[in-house]
């Protein structure tokens, strides 16, 4: 695949080489280059990659959209990524040979008509980054991070994660020629994603420990030994996960919605999504910002409890416990960056229960589109936000599903069998969730039966057939 490009679309990598930099989000301290730990030296505070020619007075936000626009038609490596074809506002490698592209990026934007009948929005969009490569926009930042691994030099590469992170940088690994080196916590991952990173070839240690344990772990290791980390705390992934919001503004024509709501974890990607949205405003790519607002499960509200009980001053951890192992987190790393972009761009940081997750996964499923738990909190969270008021069903709303529905299906199995809430305190309220459950009939192997199961459904259920 070539990699050169002709000159509308602006060359592969077209900024000079070299202007970025790493800025403290704590003390504000400038430095070309970061440590292993992507820690400030004097403060160790996160950083995070400053590029002057990303300003306004050096780029006209017109001339950006049609080179963007343009390279959707073009056939080169780097303009077939939905991330690498945004590379005017991305770090750039000294050489397009270091770049590790799966084709990720390039997610649909979706509208869900029966969620917008059961929530009064009119407007409301899921950008699925569950259609990636490996099933999760961790792709959008480990292209980018994978890539200046690769130019460091490492031969490994390494992440503590609750499952996507791993599948996904096994795979850039892989592609790239670098060994990877995942920590997972045992027994707390769904098993869809360990065996993406067994696949991809990954060393895989499952720790009797949480991902914060693990992911504490890994920072000691990278202070011993020559490997790279690849979690969210490095701010190359960062970069990389801006793309789906720039990528989303492009599709709504750039056109800001009113709001944009995703789950929050580690907040890696409501950082890098907020960082996005604040240098597209910068840009004048768009007028004003939309309001990010970050969703948590009530057992692993760490971001919920540290802006109320906190007033975002200091992180308040929990004990993580939920079904949606993707955000069971306790200690999330980039708290801080994400309680700034809330408040930079006036959105909202809420908690839904269990059950709410549940049905409103199953609503999405319903829509024909499906995620995994961790991404329905967006859609339960919706619901909340508007009993409160805070969004208005006159709004324009963007739902981020992160994951694919294949990433957990262990959930959706014991949700359809009724077993999900079994022997827990959500047992009673099980109950309403029944009409969203559809389990699978085991039968004879005769017409009449199923025949006879055709026609029962279909009593039991007429509307469904026109939905
Ligand atoms: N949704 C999914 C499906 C995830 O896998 C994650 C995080 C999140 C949401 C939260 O994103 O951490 O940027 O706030 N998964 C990480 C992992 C922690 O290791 O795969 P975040």
């Amino acid at each position: 695949m070539p990699l050169s490009a002709t000159s509308d679309r602006g060359s592969p990598l077209s900024k000079a080489k070299g202007t970025f930099g790493f800025r403290c989000i704590g003390c504000g301290a400038l430095a070309p280059d970061a440590a292993q730990d992507f820690r400030c030296p004097q403060c160790k505070n996160l950083l995070e990659i400053t590029d002057s020619s990303w300003k306004s007075s050096n780029l006209p936000a017109a001339t950006l959209k049609s080179i963007w626009h343009a390279r959707r038609s073009s056939n080169e490596l780097l303009d077939l990524s939905g991330v690498w074809r945004f590379r005017e506002l991305l770090p750039a490698p000294e050489s397009a040979d270091f770049v590790i592209s799966l084709r990720e990026g390039n997610t649909p934007l979706y509208q869900l008509p029966q969620s917008s009948r059961l929530t009064g929005v009119s407007r409301l969009y899921a950008k699925h980054q569950g259609m990636n490569p490996t099933g999760s926009f961790k792709d959008a930042g480990m292209t980018v991070a994978a890539t200046f691994a690769r130019q460091a030099g490492y031969h490994w590469v390494a992440c503590a994660s609750t499952g996507n992170t791993s599948a996904s940088m096994a795979a850039y690994a892989a592609r790239g020629g670098m060994r990877s080196l995942v920590l997972v916590p045992e027994g707390k991952i769904s098993w869809s994603k360990l065996s993406q990173a067994l696949d991809y070839g990954a060393l895989t240690c499952q720790l009797r420990t949480d991902f914060d344990g693990c992911l504490r772990l890994l920072q000691e290791l990278v202070q011993r030994a020559p490997v790279y980390q690849l979690n969210s705390i490095n701010p190359f992934r960062i970069e990389g996960q801006k793309t789906l919001a720039i990528e989303l503004l492009e599709q709504l024509d750039w056109h800001p919605p009113d709001h944009i709501i995703v789950p929050g974890g580690n907040l890696g990607n409501s950082s890098a999504i907020g960082k996005a949205l604040l240098e597209m405003l910068d840009l004048r790519l768009i007028p004003h910002l939309p309001k990010l607002s970050v969703i948590q499960t009530e057992g692993a509200n760490a971001l919920v409890r540290t802006l109320r009980e906190a007033g975002g001053k200091h992180l308040v951890n929990v004990q993580p416990e939920t079904r949606a192992t993707a955000i069971r987190i306790g200690n999330p790393a980039s708290w801080e960056k994400t309680v700034r972009v809330i408040q930079a761009t006036g959105g909202a940081c809420e908690e839904v229960s269990e059950v709410e997750m549940a049905q409103a996964k199953a609503e999405i499923g319903a829509e024909g589109i499906g995620c995994e738990p961790a991404s329905a909190v967006t859609l339960a969270g919706l619901k909340k936000l508007l009993r409160q008021g805070f969004v208005k069903p006159e709004e324009t709303v963007v739902l981020v599903l992160t994951g694919n529905l294949l990433k957990d299906p262990d959930f959706t199995m014991e949700f359809h069998r009724g077993e999900l809430f079994r022997d827990t305190v959500n047992e009673r309220d099980n109950a309403a969730l029944k009409p969203l459950r559809h389990p699978p009939v085991v039968l004879d192997a005769t017409l009449e039966a199923v025949i006879q199961t055709l026609e029962r459904a279909d009593k039991a259920d007429p509307t469904q057939a026109n939905v």
